[in-house]
């Protein structure tokens, strides 16, 4: 065998993490915490992944159960499209898991990833799982500067992960190499000094850490997090044209908040700025409705959460005289961008 894989091995043995859904081979709990962990950190999926397997512990109770308290169990991972798949692909099932790769890939929200996940660790079939981490591990290792997001780094790396790939154990190398990629050889800082594939890394070797791997289309874009409320205040609501030299100029949206980064976690001091703009210290009905939005320009990605904000008939707002006071009816004779119009649609 080669000396990547038993190494990286022996590196999970001593520094894997204990999850609750590594003491499993029940292909639902591993496909369950899969699609949490697609776009959240193990640190926050960890507690819904608990809470959804004690309230639908098969894929019958969740194919019985109402698509309202299944997004209710998600409130508050965004991206809530996972939920909504993982309940069409339960409904799918017949009350049964898919136990073929094909089955597993063709369910609703599963790609290669996450059906080479599964499979390998609820099946033990020998299917190498590529996801970043992967990349970054083998680019650096390897030494290989060819971009992972070219057709030619694909073919590569997929090449080298199915190399590397223990066939006897490929649930535990999957964990291992996911691990390793998480904890050791990490995007920012790599711990370097203290790893135990120092001595044949390449990258480490010739002083290229830094620069693998190597992706062609460099996003310049920048993130921005905007929280946007829709006061209800009876059958009316408030907008304000966008001006300025910004996005959107001219068009017409809901009173905003920007912030720095996602409040995902805690909003507090997006609402205390929601508050003095609105000339209230009220605590105020606020929901949250959508989270987690992206909509991408070409420069920056937009970021949208949206709150529905329940103020009563007779209390007086002053938002200022760049804001309108409409009646919801009356929405349609304004231009939105995209992202607000889109809302708007959904929730009136
Ligand atoms: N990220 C994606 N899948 C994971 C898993 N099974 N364990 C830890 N992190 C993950
Ligand atoms: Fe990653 Fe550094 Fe280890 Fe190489 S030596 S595998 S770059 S952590």
């Amino acid at each position: 065998m080669n000396e990547f894989t038993p190494i990286i091995e022996q590196w999970y043995e001593a520094h894997r993490r204990e999850l609750p859904w590594r003491d499993t081979k029940d292909p639902y709990r591993i496909w369950v915490s899969e699609i949490i962990l697609q776009q959240t950190q193990v640190k926050q999926g960890y507690d819904y992944y608990l809470r959804f397997i004690e309230r639908f512990p098969d894929v019958q109770t969740l194919a019985e159960a109402d698509e309202d308290e299944v997004l209710n169990y998600w409130q508050g991972l965004g991206y809530y499209s996972r939920a909504r798949n993982m309940h069409a692909a339960a409904q799918s099932m017949n009350g049964t898991f898919p136990t073929t790769y094909e089955g597993v890939r063709a369910l609703k929200g599963v790609g290669d990833y996450t059906a080479a996940a599964i499979c390998s660790f609820a099946y033990g079939m020998p299917l190498a799982v590529v996801d970043g981490n992967v990349y970054r591990v083998l680019a650096r290792y390897a030494g290989i500067d060819t971009p992972i997001d070219s057709t030619a780094g694909v073919k590569l790396f997929r090449e080298m992960a199915e190399e590397f790939l223990d066939r006897q154990q490929p649930a535990l190398y999957n964990q291992a190499i996911m691990d390793f990629g998480a904890l050791q050889c990490t995007p920012g800082r790599p711990q370097c000094e203290a790893c135990p594939l120092q001595d044949t890394c390449a990258a480490f070797r010739e002083g290229r850490v830094e620069g693998l791997p190597v992706k062609q289309h460099k996003t310049q874009q920048t993130n921005r997090y905007f929280h946007y409320f829709l006061i209800r205040q009876g059958d009316h609501t408030y907008i304000t044209k966008r001006t300025g030299k910004d996005i959107w100029k001219n068009l017409y949206e809901l009173p905003l908040v920007e912030t720095e980064r996602p409040t995902t976690d805690d909003p507090t001091e997006v609402f205390s700025q929601l508050r003095s703009s609105i000339g209230t210290t009220a605590e105020l009905d606020i929901r949250l409705l959508r989270q987690g939005v992206k909509h991408v320009l070409s420069h920056r990605i937009i970021w949208a959460d949206f709150y529905e904000v329940r103020v009563p008939e007779d209390a007086a707002l002053s938002l200022g005289d760049k804001y309108l006071k409409v009646s919801l009816k009356a929405l349609d004779d304004y231009a939105f961008p995209v992202l607000v119009n889109n809302f708007l649609r959904k929730y009136l």
